[in-house]
Order: structure tokens, then C-alpha cells, then sequence
């Protein structure tokens, strides 16, 4: 596997593969791969010859506020992982090559409407303008015929899907379901930020959307209150939520008569703040429980 950092070195490799007539996959990450980054990574080796993981910590999808600096950069370790999963180029650019003409860039991708406005879109503004700035330019220069992204950032793959439908771009967005511990948290990079107690409160979050979507597979349909229940008892175990909602997979408001929703919260943890979701089916459909026997 090689490991290249400058995009003139991408070009070169990537112009040897497409005479080859080589497909190739994408799997955008921040790094600090755990196995979820994996999974993508073994995933992508099914759906095209060639895998491409990045690897870019991107300043532009961090609020002010947030944990730019202290997020976890790991490259060596990263670039191990890959070459044991059989990813055939890792690229990792710094800021100056991801933005060439300077930094903060003047030109941006924003998605509109609804879907950037609530949720993580609410409580990160920015956020999602920096995801689909960064996301567009890797495929403008892997151009990749698939790409893949983890389910658990759930928003972030609608407005990765809503770029790619709207601006006719050229690859097939891939969605990979979520990892988790044995205790049912998410896999993350941040969970490392977590001291003992808080990882051991931790996996409430997901037990929190599972006893939603336990409830909503058995019939209920009183969304809010079953959310404000659970909101509860999330802030009772010590966490500070900051939504917890059902909405409908494609994040519309719910509709009480159709099949399948999704359970969204976010919440922090001391300074940690944690996202998850869990898909919900109509009640003939058993809710998608995904706890780890
Ligand atoms: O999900 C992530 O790790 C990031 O948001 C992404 C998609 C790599 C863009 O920086």
C-alpha cells in the first residue's frame, strides 16, 4: 500500500489505474481507524478494484469551539491497519493541498433546505458546508466510482447523498451499518475521550433509541413523549442531550402511518459529545436491534 500526501502524487498514481481501467472506491475518514473505518474498508475491496482510504482531519467541518486540535491524528497506526485490510493507497494531504487556494477556501459546497437546518445541522452550524466541501473535493480528485460512509453518522449520509443526487456527480454513495462494542456504544474516534465513568454510562445513549424503537415496534406512535421519556433518563445517568428525535429515514418529519424511522440523538458526556441512530421498522418488521450478543 502506498501512503501519498501530495495531490500531484494522487494524479500520477490514480492516471496508472484508470489506463488499467481500474474502478475505484473511496472511503473519506478523519483517521484514528478503528474497526468501523475497517468494515468500510473491507466493504469497498467488494465493490471496486481498487481502494483509495483519505485520511484528512478537515479544519472547515469544526466549529470554534469544537475538538479541531485535540482530535486524535494517528497516521502510522492508520497506515498499519490499512496494509493489513488490503487497501492499495492511503492519502493523507495536509491543509494547503486539500485547500490550494488558501485557507478558509471562498468556494464551498452548502446543501439547503431542511435537511442541514435541524439536528447536528442546528447544533453544529457550519458543520455539514464543511463536510460537503471536503467530501466534493476528494471526489473531485479520486473520482471514485463508489464511496462509502458509516451509517452512524446518519445525517451526514443524507447530505452526502443530497450532493451527490443535486450535483449529478458521477459515483454511487455507499452506506455501511454501524459497529459497536459488546455494550451496544458506537464504535468512534471520540469515544477515547471518555474517562471510566463516563464510558461506563456511555452505552446508555444506544439503549436509550432502543427502548424508543422497542416501543414504536410495539405500536406506539407517540413520538415525542416517547423521546422526552428517554431524554429523561439520559439526563438522570449524567448525560447533557442535545436532541433526541424520530424522524423519517430520509430525515422529513415522521409519519406515524409509514414503515420505517430512524432515531437520532446526540449528547454530551462531560466535554465528549457522542451522536448515534438506530433504523425502526413497522411493527411486523422487528426493530433492528443491533446489541452485540
Ligand atoms: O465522517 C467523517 O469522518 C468526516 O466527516 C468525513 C466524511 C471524512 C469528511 O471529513
Amino acid at each position: 500500500m502506498k501512503t501519498l500526501h501530495r495531490v500531484a502524487d494522487l494524479h500520477g498514481e490514480l492516471s496508472e489505474w484508470r489506463t488499467r481501467h481500474e474502478t475505484v472506491a473511496l472511503v473519506p475518514t478523519m483517521g484514528n481507524l478503528h474497526a468501523g473505518h475497517i468494515s468500510l474498508v473491507e466493504r469497498a475491496r467488494h465493490l471496486a478494484e481498487c481502494v483509495v482510504v483519505s485520511v484528512f482531519v478537515n479544519p472547515l467541518q469544526f466549529g470554534p469551539k469544537e475538538d479541531f486540535e485535540r482530535y486524535p491524528r494517528t497516521l502510522e497506526a492508520d497506515a498499519a491497519l490499512l496494509r493489513q485490510t488490503g487497501a492499495d493507497l492511503l492519502f493523507a494531504p495536509a491543509v494547503a493541498d486539500m485547500y490550494p487556494g488558501g485557507y478558509p477556501p471562498v468556494t464551498t459546497v452548502r446543501v439547503g433546505g431542511p435537511l442541514t437546518g435541524i439536528l447536528d445541522g442546528e447544533f453544529r452550524p457550519g458543520h455539514f458546508e464543511g463536510v460537503a466541501t471536503v467530501v466534493n473535493i476528494l471526489f473531485n480528485l479520486v473520482q471514485p466510482a463508489v464511496a462509502l460512509f458509516g451509517e452512524k453518522d446518519w445525517q451526514q449520509l443524507q447530505v452526502i447523498r443530497r450532493m451527490v443526487a443535486d450535483l449529478g456527480l458521477p459515483l454511487r454513495v455507499n452506506g455501511a451499518p454501524t459497529l459497536r462494542d459488546a455494550d451496544g456504544l458506537a464504535l468512534s474516534s471520540r469515544n477515547q475521550y471518555l474517562g471510566p465513568q463516563e464510558r461506563a454510562i456511555a452505552p446508555r445513549l444506544y439503549a436509550a433509541l432502543c427502548a424508543i424503537g422497542e416501543a414504536i415496534a410495539a405500536g406506539r406512535r407517540d413520538f415525542a413523549a416517547l423521546c422526552a421519556q428517554q431524554r429523561a433518563v439520559l439526563e438522570a445517568a449524567g448525560f447533557r442531550a442535545q436532541y433526541l428525535e424520530v424522524r423519517a429515514p430520509d430525515l422529513a418529519p415522521p409519519d406515524p402511518q409509514a414503515g420505517a424511522w430512524v432515531v437520532l440523538a446526540a449528547a454530551y458526556l462531560g466535554s465528549t459529545r457522542l451522536i448515534d441512530n438506530l433504523q425502526v421498522r413497522a411493527p411486523d418488521v422487528a426493530v433492528q436491534r443491533a446489541m452485540p450478543e
